[in-house]
C-alpha cells in the first residue's frame, strides 16, 4: 500500500526535540478535528514526545528523502543539523515540510504491538504548493504532484 510520509515531532521534559518517521498518519474526524497515527509499542521517541501532551505532524515533500531515512534509523540526536522552528505547542516544525499540523493528544489506545494515537488539531499550515508530496511504496520513496 502506498502511504504518505510524515515526521511526528515533539519536545521531551527537558525541551529536547524528538521525531519519528511515520507512514500510518490519517485523518480521523472533521468535527471535532482529529488526526491519528500508530507508533510501535517499543518506540523510544514516542513516550518522550507524549510526556509533553502534544505533537506536530510534519508532512514531507519529495525533496526530504534524507530526512525520511534519518528519522527512521536509530540515532541519539536526529535533530543534529536540522533547521526547525517551534509550532504553537513548542513541537518542531522542520524546515521545508509541505505542511504541519500541531496537535494536543486526545487519546492513546493499545492495539497489539502498536498504539493508536489520536490528536486534536490545534493549528495547521500548508506551505509551497509547487512542491510534490512524498509517497512511500514497496520500500522506496517516490512522489505525487498536487493538481491544484
Ligand atoms: C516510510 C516509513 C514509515 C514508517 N511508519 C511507521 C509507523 O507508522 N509506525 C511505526 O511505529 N514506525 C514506522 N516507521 C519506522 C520508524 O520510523 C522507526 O522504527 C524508528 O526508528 C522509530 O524510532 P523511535 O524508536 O525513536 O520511536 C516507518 C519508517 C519508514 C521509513
Amino acid at each position: 500500500m502506498p502511504t504518505s510520509v510524515v515526521i511526528v515531532t515533539g519536545l521531551d521534559a527537558n525541551s529536547e526535540p524528538h521525531g519519528i518517521t511515520i507512514g500510518t498518519f490519517t485523518s480521523v474526524s472533521l468535527e471535532p478535528p482529529l488526526v491519528g497515527f500508530l507508533p510501535g509499542i517499543n518506540s523510544t521517541s514516542w513516550p518522550l514526545i507524549a510526556s509533553n501532551g502534544s505533537f506536530c505532524v510534519n508532512v514531507l515533500s519529495s525533496q526530504q528523502t534524507e530526512l525520511c531515512w534519518k528519522f527512521a534509523k536509530e540515532a541519539e540526536n536526529r535533530f543534529d543539523g536540522i533547521n526547525w522552528s517551534a509550532a504553537p505547542s513548542g513541537s518542531p516544525i522542520i524546515d521545508g515540510s509541505l505542511a504541519w499540523i500541531d496537535c494536543a493528544i486526545h487519546s492513546i489506545t493499545e492495539f497489539g504491538d502498536h498504539l493508536l494515537v489520536v490528536g486534536r488539531v490545534e493549528h495547521l499550515m500548508k506551505n509551497d504548493p509547487a512542491v510534490d508530496a512524498m509517497v512511500f511504496f514497496a520500500g522506496k520513496v517516490t512522489s505525487v504532484t498536487r493538481s491544484d
